[in-house]
Parts: structure tokens; C-alpha cells; sequence
């Protein structure tokens, strides 16, 4: 009997990407919290047919960005203070924060959305990275 390999999710999936979350778990216009393998928190955000991941800590003073709103321009607010970072690159487009939002890579395979490194940071924001729902 033939063994049965691995699925073939397993074997396509990018060194230093993981699997977080599905769709299904990501309405247009929402955030959503996840735990990577690492133990380290990044949200997840869908805006305008795009899905970015970014860093959970805000820069400011450390709250969870999932807490916050997803805005019609493309930012994500934090629930506190009400800085505004860039949901792509993580740019900060409104104070208090000073430093931009730690971006990661992202993909989709189907559905699933999975998550790599951290983006390199050029400046004042991070590599932008996001990948369209078809
Ligand atoms: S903790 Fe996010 S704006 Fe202050």
C-alpha cells in the first residue's frame, strides 16, 4: 500500500509562511487577531479586496491594534489614542504613534491565509505587502 503524502498545502507552502486563518474568518472592512507559532500577535486586515498582516502591538503605547477600526482610507486606528497607520505599509498617518506598524509578508492559498516574515522597514514605513482576494 502506497503511503499517502502530505497535503499538497504542506509542500507548496514558502519557508517562514504559516497558516492563520481562513477567509472566512476576515469580513471586507474587518481586523482580526491571530498568534503566530512564535507566540508573537499580529491582525490581520481586509480592506478594499486586500489582506495585510501586521504587528498587534501599537507603537505607541502597546495596545492591541485588533481592538481598533479599519477606516474607508485604508488605515487601521487604534482603539486608544487614535493613531492611524497605513494597513499596507504601516506608515503612520496620524499621531500620537511616531514609528510605523511592523508589516508582514501574506499570501493566500484558496482560502487560507498565511503568513511570513516581517517586511523590511525602508524609512518611515515597511515593505508593502498584501494579497488580493480573487
Ligand atoms: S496605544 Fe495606540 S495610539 Fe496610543
Amino acid at each position: 500500500m502506497n503511503a499517502v503524502p502530505h497535503t499538497l498545502e504542506d509542500s507548496a507552502t514558502p519557508p517562514g509562511f504559516e497558516a492563520v486563518a481562513v477567509l472566512g474568518d476576515l469580513a471586507e472592512g474587518t481586523v482580526l487577531q491571530r498568534v503566530r507559532a512564535t507566540g508573537e500577535a499580529i491582525c490581520l486586515v481586509r480592506h478594499n479586496g486586500q489582506v495585510s498582516a501586521l504587528s498587534d502591538i501599537c507603537t505607541h503605547q502597546h495596545f492591541s491594534m485588533s481592538q481598533g477600526d479599519v477606516m474607508h482610507d485604508g488605515t487601521l486606528q487604534c482603539a486608544w489614542h487614535g493613531a492611524r497607520f497605513d494597513c499596507r505599509t504601516g506608515e503612520v498617518r496620524e499621531g500620537p504613534a511616531e514609528s510605523p506598524l511592523p508589516v508582514f509578508r501574506v499570501r493566500l492559498e484558496g482560502s487560507t491565509i498565511l503568513v511570513g516574515p516581517r517586511s523590511e522597514r525602508i524609512g518611515p514605513r515597511y515593505e508593502s505587502h498584501a494579497a488580493r482576494v480573487e
